[in-house]
């Protein structure tokens, strides 16, 4: 579909339900992939489920940094062990998050500062490190995975949809920063996605009307695409059939 054989990404979150599927899509458009985890046995694990995806030794087209997204020192360290294995670093698909339920009414303060540290402070921090590399060689591709909360929020969801909202408003931002610089920020908004664990808490629920991570990831394989550079400041809503 796309030809991301020139380019290095950098994904965060990837051991969560889409990440390696995202994962799988980008090394299947032929990119080189280091997958940020914090717990170095699910990144084996990551590793296992993506089998001959990875490459080998003298290829290896996966590799697997430990490294906690929200603090910087360990990014700028992920993002120079990236640039010492391909010599370059394009593309970074932060899919880091969560969702906690939170009351508007009640003020939950905690709550909402744990929201914030969970998707905010990680995306922002990761992000930061990886555009030094690409501001030196003025391209790059920044992709978040949000969720449609940021634009519309239901009833006790307070915090996750205000750290929503604050992350698609900071990637405009940083977009209007970016953009004569051959660089691109957009946010992508899925509403429910079609994982176990959805499908666990809503028994009664129709998954086939929410999105699929496929579905997720051909979007983000699309605007880490060189042929999404005249998309950025999007917020893209990934809701059909929901
Ligand atoms: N699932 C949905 O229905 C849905 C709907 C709308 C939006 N989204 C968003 O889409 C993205 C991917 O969804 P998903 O279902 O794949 O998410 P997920 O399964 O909950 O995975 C979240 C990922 O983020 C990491 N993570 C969570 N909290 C973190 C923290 N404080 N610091 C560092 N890493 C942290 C997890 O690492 P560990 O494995 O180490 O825990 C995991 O890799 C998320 O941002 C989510 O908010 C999901």
């Amino acid at each position: 579909m796309f030809d991301l054989s020139h380019r290095a990404a950098l994904v965060t979150g990837g051991t969560g339900n889409i990440g390696p599927t995202v994962i799988r899509a980008l090394l299947e458009q032929s990119a080189h992939v280091a997958a940020v985890v914090r717990d170095p046995k699910k990144g084996e694990a990551l590793r296992s489920t993506l089998g001959p995806f990875v490459g080998g030794a003298d290829d290896p087209r996966l590799i697997v940094i430990p490294a906690d997204p929200g603090d910087r020192a360990a990014m700028d360290h992920a993002v120079e062990t990236v640039l010492r294995a391909w010599g370059r670093l394009d593309i970074v698909a932060n899919l880091v998050g969560g969702y906690a339920a939170s009351d508007a009414a009640t003020a939950d303060l905690a709550a909402y500062r744990a929201s914030w540290d969970q998707k905010v402070a990680t995306v922002v921090t990761a992000t930061a490190a990886c555009l030094r590399p690409m501001r030196a060689r003025a391209y790059g591709r920044v992709v978040s995975v949000a969720s449609f909360a940021a634009l519309k929020a239901e009833r006790s969801a307070a915090g996750y949809a205000m750290a929503n909202a604050a992350l698609v408003r900071w990637t405009e931002s940083l977009a209007e920063e970016t953009k004569r610089e051959g660089i691109t920020a957009n946010t992508v908004l899925p509403r429910i996605i079609d994982t176990p664990e959805n499908r666990a808490a809503m028994p009664k629920g129709e998954p086939s009307r929410w999105a699929s991570a496929a579905e997720i990831a051909a979007v983000v394989v699309f605007l880490a695409s060189d042929e999404a550079s005249g998309v950025t400041g999007a917020a893209i809503p990934v809701v059909a059939r929901t």
